[in-house]
């Protein structure tokens, strides 16, 4: 499965959730492989040294995306696409290889008009396929003690986007990971709800992945 984090804005948390999602997966004993398809690395950094045994590959244009991304989907359970911020090319290559587009959003009127820019990407890619990827806008960086509105649910609406129940909140310990070469999972006390807020979100978009008990999985299977 090709999971891509895209939005063609920079800043938004798509590297921080792209290698938050690598170090989950590998704490739920899944094969990896990060493609970083940003210039400026800072995914694949982390991911070297805060899960050195996760195969990372640089795919620096579309065409490596269109070219690699297909046969890196066949070696490993998971791909975890890290997006650039500004080239357009790679972000539309990314759209047309994945199952599943995150797109993380800061929660502003600006940002989800900006937004609208990345759905008509989304939607693009899916007529072409007739159908995938999925896509899903997750609202990240948000101030503590965020509800999410009705207001950003009418944008998501309005766009035809899902939008993730789970916003994902402003935190030291998240900004903090990268630089000591770790995941909020095993930073330990301090990091504890930054680690539980990425927890949920990704049990919401994987919700087979974190189920922890064999009771949990017969009642999902079940539910099938
Ligand atoms: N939830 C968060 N809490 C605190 N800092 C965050 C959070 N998400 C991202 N950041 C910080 O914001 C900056 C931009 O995030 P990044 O993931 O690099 O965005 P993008 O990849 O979309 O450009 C980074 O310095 C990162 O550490
Ligand atoms: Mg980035």
């Amino acid at each position: 499965m090709i999971i891509a984090f895209v939005n063609s804005k920079g800043g938004v948390g798509k590297s921080t959730l792209a290698g938050s999602l690598v170090g989950w997966l590998r704490g739920h004993g899944r094969s990896v492989i990060l493609a970083d398809c940003d210039t400026q690395c800072s995914s694949s950094e982390w991911i070297r040294e805060a899960a050195p045994e996760v195969r990372v590959v640089r795919l620096s244009n579309s065409d490596e995306v269109l070219d690699e991304l297909p046969l890196l989907a066949s070696e490993s359970e998971f791909v975890i696409a890290d997006g650039p911020g500004s080239q357009t090319e790679t972000s539309r290559a990314l759209l047309l290889c994945a199952d599943l587009a995150v797109i993380p959003c800061k929660a502003s009127m600006m940002e989800a008009r900006a937004l609208s820019k990345n759905t008509s990407f989304v939607r693009q890619a899916q007529a072409i396929r007739k159908g995938p990827p999925d896509a899903i806008a997750v609202l990240s960086m948000v101030g503590r003690g965020y509800r999410l509105t009705k207001d950003m649910r009418e944008a998501a609406m309005s766009l035809h986007l899902s939008l993730a129940e789970t916003p994902i909140i402003l935190r030291q310990a998240i900004a903090d990971a990268p630089g000591q070469a770790k995941f909020c999972g095993n930073m330990g006390f301090a990091a504890r709800e930054a680690a539980r807020d990425l927890d949920t979100l990704f049990r919401e978009l994987f919700p087979k992945i974190g189920l922890e008990t064999a009771s949990e999985i017969r009642m999902a299977n079940d539910g099938e």
